[in-house]
């Protein structure tokens, strides 16, 4: 298959782990007879320091005629204390969802066995968790009018959504939640929200064409609370935008690391496939970001393109990776590894058909993965 990707490498640790799934998917390409060409654009504060721009014309050019788009991150710690400054990096992201239609942001979560032990929550909680987030991307109080008084003493931020928005990823989560355990949970607060009346409306009219799905539903609040305290009770959670956002954070502590998090944005045109990590400017150039995320968003790109052996070759080193300790210091605080090494590791593994190549003495050593 030839695939034209665009590359937004974007701000702080982006370029990194960005640069390691581009190797990833250069393996894959060797061992599959693949060629994935890319193009590399501009995004976020790097895009503002060049231009002036977050999403420079150019680059949304080039992201609407490649066939997908990989993201790294953006934002930088210079606009995190002036929220009073008019052009942000974040604005780049969110045009870039908005002209594209991507609104329907797909964020996976699952728990790796090797990690279950070091996790912040008790192994008997988390064991066996397989969850999918399907959090809604260009509507909600995110794209709603927003205004500042001129005295500056109120503000306002409207949050808009019409049934066409709430249906078209709600068949998306209903056929995905189809594919899987036949579960479906709708979170909202639709005791205060009127947005969130809507949304429960259309959903359980929707519901009607999944009968075997399972539809229920949970305030918010609430689904905060049991995320983490039976996150087995879940299979796929619809959401609006906001709620979503918040709640993909609050279920990255499920897995180990929001490092290990990857998203897909899918909708009317190219999809973009991102982790759901920040920028984390202190790690910047330190080469000590977690490239997981990165790596396991190609692996979704490649899913995105009916790729499934692909990508499962991909998941399989990555779990390799984690098993054999290979994993960077947000993982491993005592003999991890740097993010190249964790992306030669994984690059490695996929191209050795024996898989003998690597030494477990180094490994052990927290030396080179490779003999
Ligand atoms: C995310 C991020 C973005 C969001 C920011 C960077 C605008 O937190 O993708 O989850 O809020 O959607
Ligand atoms: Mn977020």
């Amino acid at each position: 298959m030839n695939l034209n990707i665009a590359l937004l490498p974007g701000d702080g640790i982006g370029p990194e782990v960005t640069q390691q799934a581009v190797k990833i998917l250069d393996a894959i390409a060797e061992k599959h007879g693949h060629t994935f060409k890319y193009t590399e654009a501009l995004v976020g504060a790097i895009a503002i320091d060049k231009t002036g721009n977050p999403l420079p014309d150019e680059t949304l050019k080039i992201c609407s005629e490649a066939d997908a788009i990989l993201f790294g991150a953006i934002g930088d710690s210079k606009y995190d204390n002036n929220p009073n400054i008019k052009i942000r990096p974040e604005q780049g992201l969110l045009q870039l969802r908005k002209k594209l239609g991507l609104y329907a942001n797909i964020r996976p979560v699952i728990t790796y066995e090797s990690l279950i032990h070091k996790s912040n929550l008790k192994e008997h909680v988390i064991n066996g968790v397989d969850i999918v987030i399907y959090r809604e991307l260009t509507g909600g109080i995110y794209f709603g009018e927003k205004n500042i008084s001129s005295d500056g003493l109120s503000a306002s931020d409207t949050c808009n959504y019409s049934a066409e928005e709430i249906d078209r990823i709600s068949h998306l989560a209903f056929k995905a939640a189809k594919a899987r355990r036949k579960k479906l949970t709708l979170v909202d607060k639709s005791n205060v929200l009127a947005t969130s009346k809507l949304w429960r409306n259309r959903v359980i009219e929707i519901s009607n064409h999944y009968p075997n799905v399972d539809l229920s539903f949970l305030y918010a609040d609430n689904a905060a609370m049991q995320l983490i305290l039976k996150p087995t009770q879940f299979d796929v959670i619809l959401t609006e935008n906001m709620i979503g956002d918040i709640l993909s954070d609050e279920a990255s502590v499920i897995s180990g690391s929001i490092g290990l998090l990857a998203s897909a944005s899918v909708g009317t045109k190219t999809a973009l496939f991102e982790p759901v990590h920040g920028s984390f400017p202190k790690a910047k150039g330190k080469n000590m970001a977690n490239p997981l995320a990165a790596i396991l968003s190609a692996a979704l790109l490649l899913e995105h393109f009916e790729l499934f052996e692909e990508a499962e070759s991909i998941r399989i080193a990555v779990e390799k990776s984690i098993e054999l300790n290979i994993t960077t210091p947000d993982l491993n605080s005592t003999n991890h590894f740097s993010t190249t090494n964790v992306g030669t590791f994984i690059s490695d593994f996929i191209l050795d058909d024996e898989n003998t190549f690597y030494n477990k003495n180094n490994i052990d050593l927290g030396q080179s993965t490779i003999i």
